[in-house]
C-alpha cells in the first residue's frame, strides 16, 4: 500500500480539527484510495511535533510538543508529501505563511493552503511554482471554506468559458447586513448587536471594511485566471459607512444590500473588487441568510449557475481542506 505523509503547520481551530478528521478518516481513505494517510508533523508559533510513524490517537489527546521545533527548525527536519498550511492570514508581508508555502512547493510537496495571506499577496509566484514543479496547490480553505468556489468553476464549469463570478464570500458581513435590513438599523448599531450576541469577533474590520473578500476574490482570481493580482492592488469598498436611511431607501425599492466580490472577464481582460450592491427579490443573493455565503458564476454556455449555504466554522474549513486532500489522493 502506498504512503501519503502530511504536515500541518498551524494548529489553532482548524489545524486541529483537520488532524482530528484525518485520523477518523484514515482506514477510509486506505479502503477508498488505497494510501495509507499519515500525519507525520504538526507546528504551532512556538513548538511542534514529529510523528515518525505516524500520528496515534493517544498523540492528539496528550501532543508531546518539543519547544523550538517550528518555522525552519520543523521544515528542515520534516519529510512529508504534503503540506497543509493553517496558521495565521499575515496580509502586510504573507509572513510564516508565505515560508512554509515557499519551502513546501521547493521540496516538492503537494500544498493545501488555508491560511489566505501569502495567497492574497505572492499568489501568482505561488501558483506558478506549483505549476512550473508539477505540483498541485489547492486552496478550497482559503476561497471561502465551506462554499465551493476555486474547485466549482475548475471541475463542475469545465469546458465552459466563464466571463463573470460574484459572491457573497464573508458570513459575518452578510450577517450584519441582514441585521440591518430586518431591524431598519446602521452599521454601528448591527456590529454591536453582533458583537454582544457573539457572532461577530470585537474587531470585525476585517470583514465588514472589505478585506475579507478581498483576499478570498483575488485569491480565486489568480487560482482560476493567471493574474497577478493582490489584496491591495483590486479595488475594495466596505459597509461600514451604511446608515439607517440607507437600509429605509433600499427597503422600499424591494432591494437588498450585499457585500459582494467580483470578477469580470472581458476581451481577455479579468478585473475584480469589492463592493456594497443592493439586488433585487429575483437575484438568487437576495434570500442567502445569516452567516451564509453564495457564488453565482455566469458563463457563455450554461448561462449563470449558482451555488450557496457553507456558513463558516473549523469543523467546515477541515472538511473543506480534506476535500483538497481526497483530490489529491484520487491522483495518487
Ligand atoms: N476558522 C475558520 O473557520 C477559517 C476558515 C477559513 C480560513 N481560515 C484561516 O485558517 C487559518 C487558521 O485559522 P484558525 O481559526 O485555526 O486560527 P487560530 O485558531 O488562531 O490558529 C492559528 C494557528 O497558527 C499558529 N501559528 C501562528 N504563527 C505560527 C508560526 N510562525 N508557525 C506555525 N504556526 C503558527 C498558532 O500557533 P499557537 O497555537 O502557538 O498560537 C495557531 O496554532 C487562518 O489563517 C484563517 O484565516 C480559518
Amino acid at each position: 500500500m502506498k504512503t501519503l505523509n502530511v504536515a500541518i503547520t498551524g494548529f489553532g481551530n482548524v489545524g486541529s480539527h483537520i488532524a482530528q478528521l484525518l485520523w477518523q478518516r484514515q482506514a477510509t481513505y486506505r479502503e477508498r484510495y488505497g494510501v495509507d494517510v499519515r500525519l507525520v508533523g504538526v507546528c504551532r508559533s512556538r513548538a511542534g511535533i514529529l510523528y515518525a510513524h505516524g500520528l496515534q490517537a493517544a498523540d492528539l489527546v496528550s501532543p508531546n510538543w518539543t519547544e523550538g521545533l517550528t518555522g525552519e527548525a520543523f521544515l528542515q527536519a520534516l519529510q512529508a508529501d504534503v503540506l497543509i498550511e493553517t496558521g495565521t492570514s499575515d496580509f502586510q508581508t504573507g509572513g510564516m505563511g508565505l515560508v512554509y508555502l515557499r519551502h513546501a512547493l521547493r521540496h516538492n510537496m503537494q500544498v493545501i493552503a488555508v491560511s489566505k495571506g501569502a495567497l492574497a499577496l505572492h499568489g501568482r509566484e505561488l501558483f506558478d511554482t506549483a505549476k512550473q514543479a508539477g505540483l498541485s496547490l489547492l486552496v478550497s480553505g482559503a476561497t471561502a471554506a465551506a462554499l465551493p468556489t476555486v474547485d466549482f468553476v475548475q471541475r463542475q464549469l469545465a469546458g465552459c468559458e466563464v466571463l463573470a463570478i460574484e459572491g457573497i464570500f464573508t458570513g459575518t458581513a452578510n450577517f450584519i447586513l441582514n441585521q440591518m435590513m430586518h431591524a431598519g438599523i446602521g452599521f454601528d448599531e448591527a456590529l454591536q448587536q453582533a458583537q454582544a450576541d457573539g457572532i461577530a469577533e470585537a474587531d470585525s474590520s476585517f470583514d465588514t471594511d472589505g478585506w475579507d473578500t478581498a483576499a478570498k476574490i483575488t485569491i480565486i482570481a489568480n487560482a482560476l485566471f493567471n493574474t497577478d493580482l493582490t489584496i491591495h492592488t483590486i479595488a475594495r469598498a466596505g459597509m461600514a459607512h451604511l446608515q439607517a436611511a440607507d437600509m429605509a431607501a433600499w427597503r422600499a425599492q424591494g432591494l437588498m444590500p450585499r457585500l459582494i466580490g467580483h470578477i469580470t472577464v472581458q476581451d481577455g481582460k479579468v478585473s475584480a473588487g469589492v463592493a456594497v450592491r443592493a439586488v433585487d427579490a429575483e437575484h438568487v443573493f437576495y434570500r442567502v441568510n445569516g452567516k451564509n455565503k453564495a457564488m453565482q458564476v455566469v458563463t457563455r454556455e450554461m448561462g449563470a449557475l449558482c451555488v450557496q449555504g457553507g456558513a463558516s466554522s473549523p469543523q467546515a474549513t477541515a472538511a473543506a481542506t480534506l476535500k483538497d486532500l481526497e483530490n489529491l489522493l484520487k491522483q495518487a
